[in-house]
């Protein structure tokens, strides 16, 4: 972000600044990823475990790596998966609750939905809820996505081109540009979505019959689209779906000074970052439900 790219690699060449800070805090990463690979080597238990880091562990070893080198590949693997998936979905599921408080009728949908699921299932608890249960959630999937279209995790993405290109509106762009697009701003543009774009509304996500309706990943670019799209979508979903089903078969949210009502969206607190965090944070007072059929 220096104004002077000179700025920055004489300070990368001593070592000095934020160059330095920077190099400490890759290498505490690094650390970390690489203790988890060697503990988990150590309890030698990846055969016949079945989570993710087991499986590309087990996986690795016929890919013909020396030790070192394969140690490297799935620490980086460790990396992007805790940096791709932790907070994005959990940035995603801060502004759902908060979305949620200030639309109580919405509450009542996904309420009443799983509870018609529950009810017609044999699981009696929805942590035991399966695959195909957490699947038919179609009003909350469709409430998932609403959210994350007025409050995309990561609201803004760049490519750095390689060479020369034009787009196929005809804009011309050059090798070593910049190329940016916000699903923040498209998430609530009016040509895109009408002119109810900055009503949350998941009811637009569903067809007649309330089955959830996908639609174009360029048109909602929220796991990015084409090629390097999100690995992890329906990973995302499956998770949110499960946490937002436990968390409200448990409890009773209120968000402390009012949740996202559609005056407050006007003016969201939000930060920006690399995600699109809440300022402050999410406070909210957590009261135990007596009655927990759903
Ligand atoms: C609501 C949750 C999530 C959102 C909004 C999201 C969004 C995105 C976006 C926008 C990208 C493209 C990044 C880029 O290339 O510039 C991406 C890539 C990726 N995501 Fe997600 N993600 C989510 C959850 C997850 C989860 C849970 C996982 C894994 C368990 C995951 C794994 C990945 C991986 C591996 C990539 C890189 C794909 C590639 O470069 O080929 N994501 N995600």
């Amino acid at each position: 972000m220096s104004p002077l790219p000179a700025v920055w690699k004489l300070k990368r060449f001593l070592n000095i600044g934020n160059e330095r800070k920077y190099k400490e805090a890759i290498k505490t990463v690094n650390q970390f990823a690489m203790d988890v690979i060697k503990s988990k080597e150590e309890r030698n238990d990846y055969r016949t475990h079945d989570d993710l880091l087991s499986r590309f562990m087990a996986s690795s070893w016929d890919m013909g790596f020396e030790d070192e080198d394969r140690r490297k590949f799935l620490r980086d693997i460790v990396i992007s998966f805790v940096l791709a998936g932790k907070d994005s979905t959990s940035t995603a599921l801060t502004w759902f609750f908060w979305l949620l408080d200030g639309h109580p009728h919405c509450k009542q949908l996904i309420r009443k939905e799983f509870s018609t699921l529950m009810s017609s299932s044999h699981h009696t608890h929805p942590l035991n809820l399966a695959f195909d249960d957490l699947k038919n959630l179609n009003y909350l999937h469709a409430a998932l996505s609403e959210s994350m279209r007025l409050f995309p995790p990561v609201p803004i993405n760049s490519r750095l081109t390689v060479d020369d290109d034009v787009l196929p509106d005809g804009t011309y762009v050059g090798k070593g540009w910049f190329a940016d697009y916000s699903a923040y701003a498209m998430g609530r543009m009016e040509r895109l979505w009408g002119p109810d774009c900055r009503e949350f509304k998941p009811e637009r996500w569903l067809d007649g019959d309330g089955v959830y309706q996908p639609l174009d990943q360029y048109k909602y670019p929220v796991f990015h689209g084409g090629f390097r799209m999100c690995l992890g979508k329906e990973m995302a979903y499956l998770q949110m779906k499960s946490v937002v089903v436990a968390v409200m078969h448990e409890f009773e949210i209120e968000v402390i000074g009012g949740g996202g009502t559609p005056e407050k969206m006007v003016d969201p607190p939000y930060s920006l970052s690399l995600l699109l965090s809440m300022k402050n944070g999410l406070h909210v007072r957590l009261k135990k439900r007596q009655q927990r059929s759903v």
